[in-house]
């Protein structure tokens, strides 16, 4: 019989997994297993702080209901769900627009509009022009890209955060025209705090974090035959852009409000110009969204 010890244990838990049918998560679990036994031993954790990790993650899913997803919240606040978008773009062949979180804001059924239309439901406030084109990766224009886009008004707040949640407001879904442009009218987003009222947010506040996202607008971007992009563009002018809670934020993705651009499709609006690049997809490339869907969550409820 094997002597288990603090060493012998790893290969013991990984032996008895070795049957496991699915060769992935065979593979998957026994890293696992092997990270956080190594992990155990390091930090040499004591009964009573395994046990405050158990409470903790068991508060996590108890805070998860139809209408938030506190696991992803701890995922995004951990740079877990920014490391698997890294993972996902690297194993693009073709160069292609980096991927930002998703979050859990996003509608699936965000309203169709059509080019140079208000992302607002009754646009108000001085608007910016959000223009540019979507190009494959030699940049030729990809025509009629499908293109998605949501954010928060410019007091910080999303449509799902209102009163009535099943009200859409501040989201999208355009088509490029046929040489892959696309431009839309909207308001210029403030960036704001994650939900800090769960185990996510004393998790925060415990590692004396501040909890903000700067402020940015999120696009998903999709046109057949091609990897489907989640990203967002950042505004370099927020307090928060360097120190993002989330670590959505990456330098190719931050843009300027610029008040007078003459190549601008709408010049007397101040505007923001981006060109989206997608990658050609593969038949084995997995979707690259990782956060929740409230949308389907609000109309079940
Ligand atoms: C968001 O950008 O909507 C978001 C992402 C991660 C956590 C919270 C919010
Ligand atoms: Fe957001």
């Amino acid at each position: 019989m094997l002597a288990i010890d603090e060493k012998t244990i790893t290969d013991a838990a990984v032996e008895q997994m070795s049957a496991t049918r699915d060769p992935r998560l065979k593979e998957v679990m026994a890293c696992l297993v092997k990270h956080l036994h190594a992990f155990a031993r390091e930090i040499d954790l004591t009964p009573e702080e395994w046990i405050q990790g158990i409470k903790f993650l068991t508060a996590v899913g108890q805070t998860c209901t139809p209408y938030r997803q506190e696991f992803i919240l701890l995922s995004d606040t951990l740079g877990m769900s920014s490391l698997i978008n890294s993972l996902h773009d690297r194993r693009a062949t073709e160069k292609g627009t980096k991927t930002s979180l998703l979050g859990p804001f996003y509608r699936q059924d965000s309203p169709p509009r059509k080019l140079g239309e208000s992302i607002l439901s009754n646009p108000r406030g001085p608007q910016i022009c959000i223009y540019g084109r979507v190009v494959d990766s030699t940049g030729k224009g990809i025509p009629n890209a499908s293109i998605e886009i949501w954010q928060t008004d410019d007091e910080g707040v999303y449509d799902l955060q209102r009163n009535d949640p099943s009200v859409m407001d501040l989201r999208g879904w355009y088509h490029a025209d046929a040489e892959g442009k696309y431009y839309l009218r909207t308001v210029r987003p403030l960036g704001y705090l994650i939900p800090m009222d769960g185990p996510v947010g004393d998790m925060i506040r415990a590692q004396g974090r501040h909890g903000f996202r700067p402020a940015h607008i999120h696009f998903l971007i999709g046109a057949p035959g091609y990897r489907e992009l989640v990203t967002a563009l950042y505004l370099r002018s927020d307090d928060h852009i360097d120190s993002d809670t989330v670590f959505g934020v990456t330098e190719s993705l931050v843009t300027e409000i610029t008040p007078h651009d003459p190549k601008s499709p709408i010049p007397d609006l101040a505007s923001i110009q981006f060109d989206f690049q997608l990658a050609s997809a593969r038949a084995e490339d997995a979707s690259g969204r990782v956060g929740a869907d409230p949308s389907k969550i609000v109309k079940n409820a």
